[in-house]
């Protein structure tokens, strides 16, 4: 099955025709239409199917008892309305790799896994990567339990009924101690690529980021009767704090969203009693990162003063600084450099976008290829890679699965 195949196929899962974006939420329906897909390219490739304690999907050529494997992968679920590829890409391409190095005749020397990681985008608990973060043991199984989507369904609730046994999850060392090194291709969410010219780079760093959740509590009342002076209107120091985000991450050199706000009771003729928003910031280090942090709770609690308005902040996840293995990396820019004048000249990019490969990157030797988007944009419909990049990106994980498992 060719690449341009697989992709027809992955396309209309979980793809709202109201906004063409994909609602591939963790546990659902459509992510069991993405899982019964991963499967299904697996058996028709002879390759061993295995699903973890944590619901993470892998396909294995080769005995994974042997150790040292050579992993890749990334993610089929997607955030709201996101685009085709974050995720997919990385999960297509190393099928058609795959199918790539049988087709040069390669001889594998370590056993080879596609991997498919759940819920990475946390769009529907609120927590990202929440099956590699398990299977490494940075989410405890009483954390898991605690996460609940938007409808108060908890994680093993939602598990369970999508047919999976919650009572597994945990940390999983001994799978993840087969792993020998970890390639996770993904779509660049920048333009960094585009305004080089290449079509593929290499990842060097992660920046640090988490998602903090500021529940402004107020007072309930009616729109048309309240005086002004009377209320305590918790949108207002929301109103006040996104704007401080947007000034702190501005002067910082950083980035912070407030990207999803619920606001109870949600009614038009009604002053609000809580404002819940949730902050996405991210830094290129963790001393910048506090300090933006910091500083947008620091004037929120003064906005929510002012108004008599009640804050909690909570931090809901976190994710340090990551430094892919400069080993695996160099390693990574000697094969794709190696039909090109000069060794080392692929790109090395940082990014601030999370990946599982982030979080795997504490327990095993990990690395990252993009490919070139050419607008930059992602985490939305517009989200773009033209089919001749995604082919590149394919023989350039070809290339670095056939010097890593094949020597
Ligand atoms: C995941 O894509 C993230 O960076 O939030
Ligand atoms: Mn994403
Ligand atoms: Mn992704």
């Amino acid at each position: 099955m060719t690449f341009h195949s697989m992709w027809a196929e992955l396309r209309p899962i979980g793809r709202s025709s109201a906004s063409g974006g994909y609602r591939r939420f963790a546990w659902t329906g459509a992510d069991t239409d993405c899982r019964d897909w991963f499967r299904q390219q697996a058996e028709s490739r002879g390759l061993t199917y295995e699903l973890d304690r944590n619901g993470n999907q892998w396909a294995w050529l080769g005995d994974p008892a042997e150790g040292d494997a050579v992993v890749t992968g990334s993610h089929l679920d997607s955030v709201p309305d996101g685009g085709a590829f974050d995720g997919p890409l990385g999960v297509v391409s190393s099928f058609a790799a795959l199918d790539e190095l049988r087709a040069r005749g390669v001889r594998f020397t370590k056993p080879l896994a596609i991997v498919n990681f759940g819920d990475e985008e946390g769009a529907r608990f609120g927590l990202a990567c929440v099956g590699s973060r398990l299977a490494a043991g940075q989410l405890t199984v009483e954390q898991a339990h605690r996460l609940t989507d938007a409808d108060g369904i908890t994680l093993p609730q939602a598990m369970e009924r999508a047919g999976y046994d919650p009572a597994a999850i945990g940390p999983d060392p001994e799978r993840l101690g087969r792993i020998g090194a970890f390639v996770e291709l993904h779509v660049e969410q920048g333009r960094a690529l585009d305004l080089s010219g290449d079509q593929v780079g290499i990842a060097s760093a992660i920046w640090p980021h988490g998602r903090w959740r500021f529940d402004f509590r107020g007072e309930a009342n009616h729109a048309g009767t309240t005086r002004l002076v009377d209320r305590h209107d918790p949108m207002l120091p929301y109103a006040e704090t996104v704007l401080a985000a947007r000034r702190e991450a501005r002067l910082a050199g950083a980035v912070a969203t407030f990207g999803k706000i619920a606001v109870e009771p949600n009614g038009v003729n009604a002053i609000p009693s809580l404002v819940r928003g949730w902050l996405d910031s991210r830094a290129a280090d963790q001393a910048t990162l506090d300090t933006v942090v910091d500083g947008v709770e620091r004037a929120a609690r003064e906005y929510a003063e002012a108004q008599g308005v009640e804050l909690d902040v909570v931090r809901e996840s976190f994710t340090p600084v990551v430094e892919f293995e400069h080993a695996l990396r160099d390693e990574l820019a000697r094969i794709l450099g190696k039909d090109r004048d000069a060794a080392l000249n692929v790109p090395v990019l940082g990014t601030g976008a999370g990946h599982d490969a982030g979080i795997l990157s504490g327990t095993v030797p990990t690395a990252m290829l993009f490919v070139r988007n050419p607008t930059g944009v992602s985490h939305s419909p517009a989200e773009h890679a033209t089919e001749d990049d995604c082919v590149a990106g394919v023989t350039a994980l070809a290339d670095v699965l056939e010097g890593l498992a094949c020597r």
